[in-house]
């Protein structure tokens, strides 16, 4: 981690991801995505491949031939949506590249949100055992967390990224130009992310944080590139210190645990992935009350800043045993415990192993009567606990 202006150009910033063996920078800003050339320059050995979804081909498909030098690039495009980030796609995608004659040397250009950004690094991962590949994300989620660290990867039917690979981009470029034809709703899916490093981080960026929701409520706003940068710095600090998620990186799921099997419950359609995260942060903030010793106040004041984004999102019903079902496939269970990322606090969070199954139940009840009320600020139903 290591942020620093760009001199040549000075509204871009420069986030350096420090991985041992796998260092690359995270430029930052408008127009970042107009550096695309000087930053492929120093290890482009053959050509590039571009890939995106059907959404942003047609929003921004001139601009990816503009970027990319030539009015014909090597373009794959996919249909987008969640559904997509699965094993069918990544065999499609490698016998496209075989089709399309891509060698070692080639370098594949992830352009788009979390989704192509997965499938493609997953596919830059497995294909000839290993091809170079970069991020270009056009979505607030991309920006602030998918892009960068190098995890890659599906889901499966039965839960979420449970095939997957970690595979370093070789830079990546965060422009929130971008941003401009990203629908509300994807903006707020996002803002998930935003919160969650917030909340994990500390005081300083969960403010920076509440001050641009309550400047921008349409979360659009020309200091949105600040918030990118804090939210990729502090995720730099993380998995340069632990890439591989061997202890510290785990924290970076906080909210993810109940997020990912909502999303699975929904079979990927119902809840977008930063919708099933806030439900998650919110459920994940409760249990920390029960378990963690975080201060109820505390809780309130943060489940009341979380409502009015909850309150957005379609209801899903669900059944808490299903969803206990679902969390004993979380890739963070061991000895089939599982691990939650819990908060004691704003940027202090614990990882915990929750074995009693009926703790988990009274939380996901609330959850779900929450979810039925939709998201009612926080205050009433505090009975329920245990
Ligand atoms: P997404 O890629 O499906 O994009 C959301 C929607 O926005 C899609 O319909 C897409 O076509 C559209 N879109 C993209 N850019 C646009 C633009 N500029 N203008 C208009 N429309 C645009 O979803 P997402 O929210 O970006 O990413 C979610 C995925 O990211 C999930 O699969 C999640 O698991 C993954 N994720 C991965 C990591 C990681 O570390 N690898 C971290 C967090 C999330
Ligand atoms: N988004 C979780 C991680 O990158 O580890």
């Amino acid at each position: 981690m290591n942020t620093t202006p760009n001199s040549a150009r000075p509204s871009l910033s420069t986030v350096e991801v420090s991985i041992p063996g796998h260092p690359y920078p995270v430029v930052i800003g408008p127009g970042a995505r107009r550096r695309f050339v000087s930053y492929l320059a120093p290890f482009h050995l053959n050509r590039t491949v571009w890939i995106t979804d059907r959404n942003v081909a047609g929003l921004w498909g001139d601009e990816i031939r503009s970027l990319s030098g030539t009015a014909a690039p090597d373009l794959v495009v996919l249909p987008a949506g969640e559904e997509q980030k699965r094993l069918a796609t990544v065999e499609d995608l490698c016998r496209r590249f075989v089709q399309l004659g891509v060698e070692r040397h080639d370098t594949l250009v992830a352009c788009g949100g979390g989704v192509i950004g997965d499938v493609v690094g997953f596919a830059a991962a497995c294909y000839l055992r290993g091809v170079n590949f970069v991020q270009l994300p056009t979505t607030l989620l991309a920006m602030v967390d998918s892009s960068v660290g190098g995890k890659t990867g599906v889901d499966l039917p039965e839960g979420k990224n449970l095939v997957g690979a970690f595979h370093q981009p070789r830079f990546v470029l965060a422009d929130p130009d971008f941003l401009a034809t990203l629908p509300e709703r994807e903006l707020r899916s996002g803002l998930a992310e935003v919160i969650k490093t917030a909340l994990i981080s500390g005081p300083k960026l969960f403010t920076e944080l509440r001050s641009f929701v309550k400047r921008h409520p349409d979360l659009q706003g020309p200091d949105l590139a600040g918030l990118i940068e804090s939210c990729v710095d502090f995720k730099a600090g993380v998995v340069e210190k632990d890439e591989r998620e061997g202890g510290l990186r785990r924290i970076l799921n906080f909210g993810h645990t109940v997020g990912h099997a909502l999303e699975c419950l929904g079979q990927y359609r119902t809840l977008k992935h930063g919708e099933a995260v806030l439900w998650g942060l919110s459920a994940a903030l409760d249990l920390s009350v029960r378990r963690a010793g975080l201060d109820p106040r505390l809780e309130t004041d943060i489940q009341a800043f979380l409502a009015p984004f909850l309150t957005a999102i379609p209801p899903l019903e669900f059944d808490s045993g299903e969803v206990l079902d679902l969390l004993a496939r979380d890739k963070k269970v061991r000895r089939k415990v599982v691990q939650f990322v819990l908060l004691r606090g704003v940027g202090l969070p614990v990882v915990t192993p929750l074995a009693d199954p009926q703790i988990l139940i009274a939380a996901l009840d609330h959850l779900r009567d929450r979810m039925r009320a939709g998201a009612a600020p926080e205050g009433e139903d505090r009975e329920i606990r245990d």
